[in-house]
C-alpha cells in the first residue's frame, strides 16, 4: 500500500516526482525512491524514512539527472520486508534497465520468485514487488516489446497492483496498468502523467483518465494510448477533475490536522446545501435511491467499514435504529468479509469510507452486491473504487483530508448519517414529525454552535498540557456517545502514542475499573439526555477509586466542579446530534497533547490514511 506517480515531458523530471510524491504521503511514508532516464540510462535513488531524505540525497545529483525527461516515483507503506532502502522501490531488473513502482500486493509472489530465481534471476529484496521487474524483464527478454511483455507478466500476476514502469532501451517511455489499486492517468501538453491519486498532478493539470482494471497505457510526451487486456485499443475518454490545488496548503496553520478541524462547521454547511434549509421541509436525498416499496422490502441494515469511518457508522446504527425501525448491524469490514454473514436482497449494506479505497470495506462491499443487496455507499471520494460498486451514493463533500488521523470526513460522515435517517424516516413515515424536525432544526443549528467552540480553545489547551504525561488515558460515554468515546480514544492513540481506550460507561465496573488509580484519567463524556445521571453515577465510581476525573459536557451544573479536576464545556445541544458537538474538543485534546509532546502529527508513525491491502 503506497503511492506511484510517473511524468514524461520537459519539466525537473525529479522534481515533478517529489512533488507528486508528497501529496501522495497520506498512502506511506516510510520511505521512497525514484528513477529517472538520462543520458540513455536508468537511474535509481532511494532513502528510507521520510521523503525529504530522498530529496536531500536528488539535491547532490542535479548534474546526474539534468538530462531525465521520463521517471517514475513512489513512496512506501511497508508489507513485505521491512522499510529500508533496499526493499524501497523502484525495484529493478539484473540488468538495471527495467526499472518498476508498484502499489498493491502480490499474493502469488513466493511461487514466482521460486520460478524465477530457478530461471536466472538475482533477488535483493524482500518485497513482493521484485517479482513483477524480473517477470516483465523476463518476457521482455523473450518477445523484445516490452508493452506486450508487461501485458503477459501482469496476467501471471495475483492480487492488486497498480504500476509504473520504464526502460532503458524504451527512451520517453512509461508503461502504466492496473488491477483492484487506482491509478489515473493525467493529460497535458508536451507532457503526461500517471498517479495513484489526483493531487499528485492536480498543479499540472485538469485533464485525466482513470485506468479500469487490467487496462494498460503507454504514455509519451505526445501521446497516450489505453489497451484493454487482450490488447484492444480502448478510447481515451478524459474527464475534468473538480479539485483545486489550494486544498492541498496548510493555510497558515501549523498542521493540517488543526486546519481540518477548523473546517469543520463549513464541511457540515456544504454537507447540508441542497438538502436541508428548513426544518419545516423533508430533507432532499436523491442520491438515495430506494423509495417506499424497497424499504418494505428491506429486513435489515448492515454498515461496514473501518477505524474512524466504524465509529461514524456506530452513530448510523443509533440513529437509524431510532428514527427508521429497521434494525442495524455494524462490523467492521475486516471481520464481516471472512466469516459467513446473512446477507440478501432484503438486505442495505452500506460501506463508509473516505478514501472509498480501503480494501476490507471495499471486498465486503463486492460480496454483498454478488448476494443481491443494494449498496450505498458514504464516502469522500466519489470517484474512488467503492463509488463506482454503489446503487446509491452519497458524498460527503468534505474536501481534501490530508492529516492521517481523521476529522473533517468523520463530521462528514456523521451528517450524512443523519441526513439517511430522517430521508429514510421520511419516506416510511416511521418516526413523529416533531421529533424529526427538532433533529432537522438541531442539525441546522449545529455548524455555527461549533464555529463558537474553535473559537475558545485556552481551557482544551490547559488540559491538554496537564496530561499530556499520563501513559493510559480511559474514555468513558453512554447511548449514542459510545462511538465518541471509541473515536476521542483512537484519535489519542494515533497520533501521541499514548494508550487510550474508549468503554461504555456501565461497563467500566465489569473489568477496567481495576486500572484506576490516581495516575489515571478518565474523561467522561456527560451530554445532557437520556443517560446524563446513569454516566454521572459510573463517573462517581471512578472519583472514589481516586482516578484523575475530566468531563466533556454541554451541561451547567456547577456542582460538576465538586466531582471533576477539569470541566470542558461545548455548547448546548439535542442529545441525538451530541456526537458531533463532543468529538469536536476530543479531537483538539488529541492535537494539543501531541503538539505538546513534539510528535509528527500529520504523519504518524506505522499509520497511512487509504489502506489498500486486506
Ligand atoms: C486508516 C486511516 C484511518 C481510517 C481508516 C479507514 O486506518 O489511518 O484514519 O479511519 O483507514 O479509512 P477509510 O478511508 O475507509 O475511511
Amino acid at each position: 500500500m503506497c503511492g506511484i506517480v510517473g511524468y514524461v515531458g520537459d519539466r525537473k523530471v525529479a522534481e515533478v516526482l517529489t512533488k507528486g510524491l508528497s501529496s501522495l504521503e497520506y498512502r506511506g511514508y516510510d520511505s521512497s525512491g525514484v528513477a529517472l532516464l538520462a543520458d540513455g540510462q536508468t537511474k535509481v535513488y532511494k532513502a528510507e524514512g521520510k521523503l525529504q531524505n530522498l530529496k536531500d540525497l536528488l539535491a547532490t545529483k542535479e548534474d546526474e539527472i539534468k538530462t531525465a525527461n521520463v521517471g517514475i516515483g513512489h513512496i512506501r507503506w511497508a508489507t513485505h520486508g521491512v522499510p529500508n532502502e533496499t526493499n524501497a522501490h523502484p525495484h529493478t531488473s539484473n540488468s538495471g534497465k527495467l526499472a518498476i513502482v508498484h502499489n498493491g500486493i502480490i499474493e502469488n509472489f513466493k511461487e514466482l520468485r521460486e520460478e524465477l530465481e530457478k530461471r536466472g534471476s538475482i533477488f535483493k529484496s524482500q518485497t513482493d514487488t521484485e517479482v513483477i521487474a524480473h517477470l516483465i524483464a523476463q518476457e521482455y527478454k523473450k518477445i523484445n516489446n516490452l508493452q506486450e511483455a508487461v501485458r503477459v507478466a501482469t496476467a501471471q500476476l495475483e492480487g492488486a497492483y497498480a504500476l509504473c514502469i520504464i526502460h532503458q532501451d524504451v527512451p520517453n517511455t512509461i508503461i502504466a496498468t492496473r488491477r483492484n489499486a487506482p491509478l489515473l492517468i493525467g493529460l497535458g501538453e508536451g507532457e503526461n502523467f500517471a498517479a495513484s491519486d489526483v493531487p499528485a498532478i492536480i498543479e499540472y493539470t485538469k485533464k485525466a483518465v482513470y485506468l479500469d482494471d487490467n487496462q494498460l497505457a503507454v504514455l509519451t510526451p505526445n501521446s497516450v494510448k489505453i489497451f484493454d487486456k487482450d490488447n484492444n485499443p480502448v478510447a481515451v475518454k478524459p474527464e475534468m477533475l473538480p479539485w483545486e490545488p489550494i486544498a492541498l496548503s496548510k493555510m497558515g496553520y501549523k498542521h493540517f490536522m488543526l486546519k481540518e478541524i477548523n473546517e469543520q462547521p463549513d464541511v457540515m454547511r456544504n454537507f447540508l446545501s441542497g438538502k436541508l434549509y428548513s426544518a419545516d421541509e423533508p430533507i432532499k436525498l436523491e442520491e438515495v435511491k430506494l423509495d417506499k416499496a424497497k424499504l418494505k422490502d428491506l429486513n435489515r441494515i448492515q454498515v461496514v467499514a473501518c477505524g474512524t469511518s466504524l465509529h461514524a457508522a456506530m452513530v448510523g446504527k443509533y440513529v437509524i435504529e431510532e428514527l427508521c425501525e429497521i434494525p442495524v448491524d455494524v462490523e467492521a469490514s475486516s471481520e464481516y468479509i471472512y466469516r459467513k454473514t446473512v446477507t440478501d436482497e432484503h438486505t442495505l449494506v452500506i460501506g463508509v469510507s473516505q478514501s472509498g479505497e480501503t480494501a476490507d470495506t471495499l471486498t465486503a462491499v463486492k460480496q454483498s452486491k454478488a448476494r443481491g443487496s443494494h449498496i450505498l455507499i458514504i464516502t469522500n471520494r466519489p470517484d474512488s473504487a467503492m463509488a463506482r460498486e454503489a446503487d446509491s451514493l452519497v458524498p460527503v463533500n468534505a474536501g481534501i483530508e490530508v492529516s492521517v488521523a481523521a476529522t473533517k470526513s468523520y463530521v462528514a460522515q456523521l451528517m450524512a448519517f443523519y441526513a439517511l435517517a430522517i430521508h429514510l424516516a421520511e419516506i416510511k413515515e416511521s418516526a413523529d414529525k416533531e421529533y424529526l424536525k427538532e433533529i432537522k432544526n438541531e442539525l441546522l443549528l449545529l455548524p455555527q454552535k461549533i464555529e463558537l467552540l474553535l473559537t475558545k480553545t485556552d481551557k482544551i489547551q490547559k488540559c491538554s498540557r496537564m496530561y499530556s504525561s499520563s501513559k493510559n488515558f480511559i474514555f468513558i460515554a453512554r447511548g449514542i456517545n459510545y462511538a465518541t468515546a471509541l473515536e476521542g480514544a483512537l484519535k489519542l492513540k494515533e497520533i501521541s502514542y499514548i494508550n487510550a481506550t474508549g468503554y461504555p460507561a456501565g461497563e467500566l465496573k465489569h473489568g477496567p475499573i481495576a486500572m484506576l488509580d490516581e495516575t489515571l484519567p478518565v474523561l467522561s463524556i456527560m451530554m445532557t439526555g437520556k443517560v446524563y445521571e446513569k454516566i454521572l453515577s459510573n463517573a462517581q465510581e471512578s472519583k472514589a477509586r481516586n482516578a484523575r476525573m475530566i468531563a466533556l459536557t454541554d451541561s451547567t451544573d456547577e456542582k460538576l466542579d465538586d466531582l471533576f479536576d477539569f470541566v470542558l464545556n461545548v455548547p448546548h445541544v439535542h442529545e441525538m446530534v451530541s456526537p458531533i458537538m463532543a468529538i469536536v474538543p476530543l479531537q483538539l485534546l488529541a492535537y494539543y497533547i501531541a503538539e505538546f509532546l513534539g510528535k509528527d502529527v500529520d504523519q504518524p508513525r506505522n499509520l497511512a490514511k487509504s489502506v489498500t491491502v486486506e
